[in-house]
């Protein structure tokens, strides 16, 4: 990190919105060029937070005092996650979000817009909406967020009335599956689902009645578990591939597991050997990468290993949309990384995909959270 004075004095400042991951249009082209017709690959509908994460903390600061952190990163959060992360592995996106008429508002639109070529033709801003805030507090291994978000004044499917034609869609399924979605899928596209940790903890098995309604479905263990009423992730794995044509149970730092119903297909992949920073989003990344591979034609296995490396490259930074993999920090991990050879051949089919570049040009995103000050120039 190298720190100098930019522009004149007096002047406000100018955010430079240079793309930190510039080989994603070579790789989205590529990916295109084998498939034509609709208008994204993949369509989703959310909201979208500012996230600012302080981290390096000792504890939670005592009432009525302060501490100061070692590092603060801000980035797009909440549906951000998802949207970067795809359109950091050269996918097109459509994303329709509500944002609100502020300066924050002002900053996600445009990092999403003009640095992460996230398309938001489907967003709108809305004024006299705040835009929704979360402060995290990261302290060991632990995290304490505080949010505020005023809800939309008319339900949040109605920004999605009329989306795009598409590849692929992501919806979460917590509630009911999104009118959008089901018509996306009568014409073709294809339906990804995750879904959440359940406040209630109730766990309703009408989430499995919805799976009739998704074509891939992509929950964490617990979550997994927790709605089959199974005691193991391979148990939740087989009652959930009875609902729906494509399931993967993420299992953290045990990597995931995965069934292709339509043909028998089972799969297994470990996750990638990395000492972990934060796990915040790594099902994001994951969800990205697992599309990201559909769309490629790659196997069950693959698309499972691929989908563990992204996520496991993200688990090494702060999360935080800013901290999803871009191909130039997948193409830095395999020359770099100390993985024994036999783990790096597990990856080999991804080599392809990697943009021809020597590596001193292949950029890498900025991680955006600092640690201790900054080095001057
Ligand atoms: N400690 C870790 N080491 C390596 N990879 C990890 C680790 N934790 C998570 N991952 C990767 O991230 C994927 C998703 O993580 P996880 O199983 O926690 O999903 P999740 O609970 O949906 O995540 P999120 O908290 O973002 O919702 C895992 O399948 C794995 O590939
Ligand atoms: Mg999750």
């Amino acid at each position: 990190m190298s720190v100098a004075f930019v522009g004149d004095e007096g002047r406000p400042p100018d955010p430079a919105m240079e793309d930190p991951c510039a080989e994603r249009t070579v790789v989205g082209a590529r990916l295109r060029e084998t498939t034509d017709g609709p208008d994204v690959d993949v369509f989703m509908a959310g909201t979208v937070f500012i996230d600012m994460i302080f981290t390096g903390l000792r504890r939670l600061p005592p009432p009525g005092t302060e501490l100061l952190s070692e590092g603060l990163g801000t980035a797009p959060g909440g549906i951000a996650n998802l949207a970067v992360a795809m359109s950091r592995l050269g996918l097109s996106v459509g994303l329709a979000a509500a944002f609100g008429d502020d300066i924050f508002g002002a900053y996600l639109w445009r990092t999403l817009a003009e640095q992460e070529g996230v398309d938001l033709d489907w967003s709108r801003r809305l004024g006299g909406w705040p835009t929704p805030v979360t402060v995290s507090f990261s302290y060991d291994a632990d995290r304490s967020m505080v949010t505020y978000h005023q809800p939309l004044p008319y339900p949040p499917e109605q920004l999605a009335e009329c989306p795009p034609r598409a590849k692929t869609c992501v919806v979460h399924i917590d509630r009911q599956v999104p009118e959008w979605a089901i018509r996306m899928r009568a014409a073709g596209t294809t339906v990804f689902a995750d879904v959440g940790w359940d406040p209630t903890e109730a766990w309703s098995s009408d989430l499995l009645d919805r799976l009739a309604l998704v074509d891939v479905f992509l929950p964490n263990a617990v979550e997994a578990m927790a709605y089959t009423r199974t005691d193991s992730p391979h148990a939740a794995l087989e009652a959930l591939a009875g609902h729906v044509p494509v399931v993967a149970v993420k299992m953290g730092e045990a990597g995931a597991i995965a069934i292709d119903a339509t043909t028998g297909e089972y799969a297994r992949a470990d996750a990638l050997p990395i000492r972990p920073l934060d796990p915040t989003g790594a099902g994001d990344v994951f969800a990205a990468a697992f599309v990201f591979g559909s769309l490629a034609g790659l196997s069950l296995p693959e698309r499972l290993r691929f989908a563990n490396l992204c996520a496991g490259l993200s688990v090494r930074h702060h999360s935080g949309s800013l901290g999803a993999p871009c191909w130039g920090e997948i193409a830095s991990f395999g020359q770099e990384s100390e993985l024994p050879a036999d783990v790096l051949a597990e990856y080999g089919f991804v080599v392809p995909y990697i943009p021809e570049a020597p590596t001193d040009t292949v950029t890498r995103a900025e991680p955006t959270v600092r640690y201790g000050p900054p080095t001057p120039t």
